[in-house]
């Protein structure tokens, strides 16, 4: 059995993970998190709010899953949010053609190449529908867009979209939410919510699925002055796979630190690079294994429309490498195309130390003349005027000024213009953010660290599964059992049970079967400590408590328990410090 197959069915055994609506034959790519999964999912996302919102001093918002279709226009998802498609002639089933080709050869990034490109190569490898084995050759790759369509209202008029990233609901409401920031730079907007993808090829469980869970952070920054506090993160080291070392024959990985990535010109946003240094920290903390992990940079043809540059997380599962996070540099696209498309203001006003005085450029065009002499093109030449005054005043030197409207040129005599130049002063200018975006993917988070979790050993000659989930993010923090459901065990029991969830523990109550099957459930959920209570607990105000990956177990008294168990699960106290 590979990780992922051993994986997925722990997974659903033990209620992490499994396909939905499997009673009515399901739909690939929906999965539910059973009772472990829902509760590792929440302690991530926790883990990730405290990290990203709250010690970033970050604010979060919750917006809508569905947007009209205009919204999408504007962020370019309506035209560019395409992967290849490939269907084979003979059975009709449809595959991501860049996938068949990562498959079947040595090419590791397929998305970056054209789409005929993708074509040559499926023939020219001989490669076969994986559902009915018939050659693909000659079957055309196509573009196919990944949102989901839906109509808002009854109808078709007003078309909606369920959202591909969380990222939009964010930049939509830019002006609102720079209010709130006090139109003050740098600060950040996050984001915990599903977003959608009508994925060709579903795979791998969590990995490739249609409706999964995002984490945004949209940080907008002040590209000419903002800096980030990179001293915080500057001797983190970053396993790092850069585009040229991608591209040159012998390049491999290097292990920098955030302060030589950036000197060193590798990491060339420092903003990225600070990302990066604070996620390194963060993954390890959730319980990513960092021998098994890596930032990748995007090849030019890889990145989305609107980064200029990307790095990926990715993490080892099975051989093959997960993103499992991006990092993009967006600039200032997604803040343009809404202000472009919405015709709202998407800046923010830059306040001067001190006013300036500069000399500007004005027209004032005489429309009792520029009127009879153009129509109904009048208003457009008189937009133009001004806005050339603006860009090139020495355009108005001459007698004659010449604009274009609609790819036709019209010349107005300078003096009908009433240019000017006059000195003004400025108190300040509007600007437009630029946005540093890294952005989660929580599921594939889940998978990762589940897969990496994954133990086995032997514990009375007999193989043991356990999940060495740090205690943080184990759905339970304490089992607590009662040897035997008699002469007061299960009421002391379940006593200090209810004082562990008073006192803010996540406990399981477990009183069937053997106490060594009780244990095996427990490991195999990746719950850190169990406590037992037994005969002489009634006498001596004792319990035994156990640590899962050691199995050690030590005698401790009830008084204080809740205390002790809290101060093992932050890290403040060892097994061996009892
Ligand atoms: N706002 C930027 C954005 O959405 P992305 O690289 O397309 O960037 C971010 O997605 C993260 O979302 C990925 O790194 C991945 O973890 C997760 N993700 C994307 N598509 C996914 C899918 N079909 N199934 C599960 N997770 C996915």
């Amino acid at each position: 059995m590979s990780e992922g197959e051993r994986l997925t069915e722990l997974a659903k055994r033990r209620g992490f993970y499994f396909p939905s609506s499997s009673a009515y034959g399901g739909a690939a790519g929906f999965w539910t998190y059973g009772p472990q999964g829902a509760a590792l999912k929440s302690n991530i996302e926790d883990a990730w709010r405290d990290r990203y919102v709250v010690k970033e001093g970050h604010q979060e918002i919750s917006a809508p899953d569905i947007m009209p279709e205009p919204v999408f226009e504007a962020s370019g998802h309506l035209d560019g949010f395409d992967d290849m498609i490939v269907e084979c002639g003979e059975c009709g089933a449809t595959h991501r053609a860049d996938h068949l080709v990562e498959d079947n050869t040595d090419i590791e990034e397929a998305e970056s190449l054209p789409n005929e490109e993708v074509m040559d190569l499926i023939a020219d490898h001989g490669i076969e529908c994986p559902s009915c084995h018939t050659s693909l050759a000659d079957q055309p790759v196509d573009n196919f867009n990944l949102m989901f369509e839906t109509n808002i209202g009854p109808g078709s008029s007003s078309p909606g979209y369920l959202r591909p990233e969380t990222a939009q609901g964010i930049f939509v409401e830019f002006p609102q939410l720079s209010e709130y920031a006090r139109n003050q730079l740098p600060f950040g907007v996050a984001q915990i919510g599903k977003a959608y993808r009508n994925e060709i090829s579903p795979r791998k469980s969590l990995v490739r699925v249609r409706e999964f869970t995002q984490a945004e952070l949209e940080h907008f920054i002040d590209p000419e002055e903002d800096e980030p506090p990179l001293a915080e993160v500057e001797d983190v080291t970053l396993p790092l796979y850069s585009a040229a070392a991608q591209e040159s024959e012998d390049g491999g990985m290097q292990e920098l630190t955030v302060r030589e990535a950036v000197d060193q010109g590798i990491v060339e946003s420092e903003w990225v690079a600070y990302y990066l240094g604070v996620s390194t920290e963060w993954y390890e903390r959730v319980g990513v294994d960092m021998d098994r992990f890596r930032y990748r940079q995007h090849l030019a043809g890889e990145r989305a429309h609107y980064a200029s540059d990307c790095w990926d997380a990715e993490s080892e599962v099975d051989g093959d490498w997960i993103e499992i996070t991006g990092f993009a540099y967006r600039g200032d696209y997604d803040l343009s195309k809404h202000a472009e498309h919405s015709g709202e203001d998407y800046t923010v006003f830059k306040q001067y130390d001190e006013p300036i005085t500069v000399e500007r450029a004005t027209v004032d065009p005489d429309m009792s003349y520029l009127g009879p002499e153009f129509g109904g093109d009048a208003g457009a030449v008189a937009d133009a005027l001004e806005a050339l005054a603006e860009r090139n005043p020495d355009a108005f030197d001459d007698d004659e000024v010449t604009v274009e409207v609609d790819g036709e040129s019209h010349t107005v005599p300078v003096e009908e213009t009433n240019f000017s130049v006059d000195e003004v002063t400025e108190n300040g200018e509007h600007i437009r953010p630029h946005v540093v975006e890294p952005s989660f993917g929580v599921g594939r988070i889940i998978y990762t660290v589940l897969a990496h979790a994954y133990e086995t050993d032997e514990v009375d000659g007999e193989e043991r599964t356990y999940l060495d989930l740090p205690p943080e993010q184990a759905p339970t923090t304490v089992g607590v059992f009662p040897l035997m459901d008699k002469d007061g065990m299960a009421e002391l029991a379940s006593d200090i049970a209810d004082d562990l969830r008073a006192a803010g523990l996540s406990v399981t109550y477990d009183d069937s079967g053997a106490i060594g099957r009780r244990y095996r459930r427990q490991d195999e959920v990746g719950t850190p400590y169990c406590v037992t209570i037994d005969y002489e607990s009634l006498e001596d105000g004792e319990v035994t408590v156990r640590e899962r990956d050691t199995t050690e177990q030590k005698r401790l008294p009830i008084d204080g328990l809740a205390d002790r168990l809290e101060r093992l699960a932050t890290g403040d106290l060892t097994f061996d410090d009892l």
